[in-house]
């Protein structure tokens, strides 16, 4: 290609001054990729709470409304979180799409290069493509109805959603398509930006892993809230409270909403004594 044809089909000949905003925007991106992956990692540790019991993520779900510490629930500061986390997701997709293919015949020239080179990272970019694309969509109603619908989270009301409501198959999908456009985003991330300092077949090793950890992380999860919604299915609707709290839990509870638990009775602590 010619350089004023190049300069022509690239825009630049009409800047004069070449500009630093392109890079402004990538460094966004950058920045807004990896808020959300580091998010994501934070979110399947909480979310996974359920594979300790319903009380882990009773209270897992109580901390974040700050029933802990402001003492009552207020489901209002997770939508707070929710919309925050929306604009990043929308500024991360605004700031992606000016890479999209943007007619189905530059697609079909990416693919076949793609196909052509065997180039691993080329591929890679196309799966970033596939799965950022089907996340326009299966995060956004996820994030719509953890911002109106705060109240319906916890052990219970999650697992109800997942079987009852019959969402198993849409968190599947959302599952496959974040884990791997996190992995692959961090990665390419690591590769850009040039930290850290590992030759790109460890990173890629490490990427695997980590996709790795989180997909039967998120899998396992999955099932025990399959599960549960499916003993609960009759009781669809009813609420999870538990019973007590772990001791040391106990004391940041509101008052008077744990009972505290019985005491031994005098004959008995004479025996322990
Ligand atoms: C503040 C924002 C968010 C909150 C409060 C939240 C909360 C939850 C909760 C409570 C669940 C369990 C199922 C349910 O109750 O419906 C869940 C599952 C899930 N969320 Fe989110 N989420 C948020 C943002 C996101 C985002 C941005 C993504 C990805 C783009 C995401 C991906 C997932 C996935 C893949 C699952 C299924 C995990 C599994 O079952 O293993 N979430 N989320």
């Amino acid at each position: 290609m010619s350089e004023s044809v190049f300069l022509a089909e690239t825009d630049l000949a009409a800047r004069g001054v070449p500009s630093r905003y392109p890079a402004w925007l990538d460094v966004l991106q950058s920045a807004t990729g990896l808020f959300l992956a580091l998010f994501m990692w934070g979110h399947m540790f909480f979310v996974a709470s359920i594979l300790l019991g319903k009380t882990a993520m009773w209270s897992i779900t109580r901390l974040f409304e700050g029933y802990f510490f402001l003492g009552a629930s207020y489901p209002r500061l997770v939508s707070g979180v929710a919309a925050c986390v929306f604009l990043v997701f929308v500024a991360h997709a605004l700031l992606a799409a000016r890479k999209f293919p943007l007619s189905y015949r530059q697609y079909r020239v990416m693919r076949a290069h793609t196909r052509a080179m065997r180039h691993e990272d080329s591929t890679l970019w196309m799966w970033q493509i596939y799965t950022g694309f089907s996340l326009f969509f299966l995060a956004s109603a996820h994030l719509y109805q953890m911002l109106v619908w705060p109240q319906n989270i916890g052990p219970y009301a999650s697992s109800d959603r997942i079987w009852s409501d019959g969402l198993w198959p849409f968190y599947l999908l959302m599952l496959l398509a974040v884990e791997l456009h996190g992995g692959i985003g961090l990665y390419r991330l690591c590769v850009k930006w040039g930290w850290p300092r590992l030759s790109r077949g460890l990173l890629k090793k490490l990427k695997w892993a980590l996709t790795a950890f989180f997909l039967t992380l998120g899998i396992l999860t999955l099932a025990a809230y399959m599960k549960i919604g499916y003993e609960h299915r009759l009781n669809y609707g009813e609420r999870y409270h538990p019973d007590t709290l772990p001791q040391w839990l106990l004391p940041f509870a509101p008052s008077g909403e744990f009972s505290d638990p019985p005491a031994l009775p005098p004959a008995a602590e004479g025996k322990e004594a």
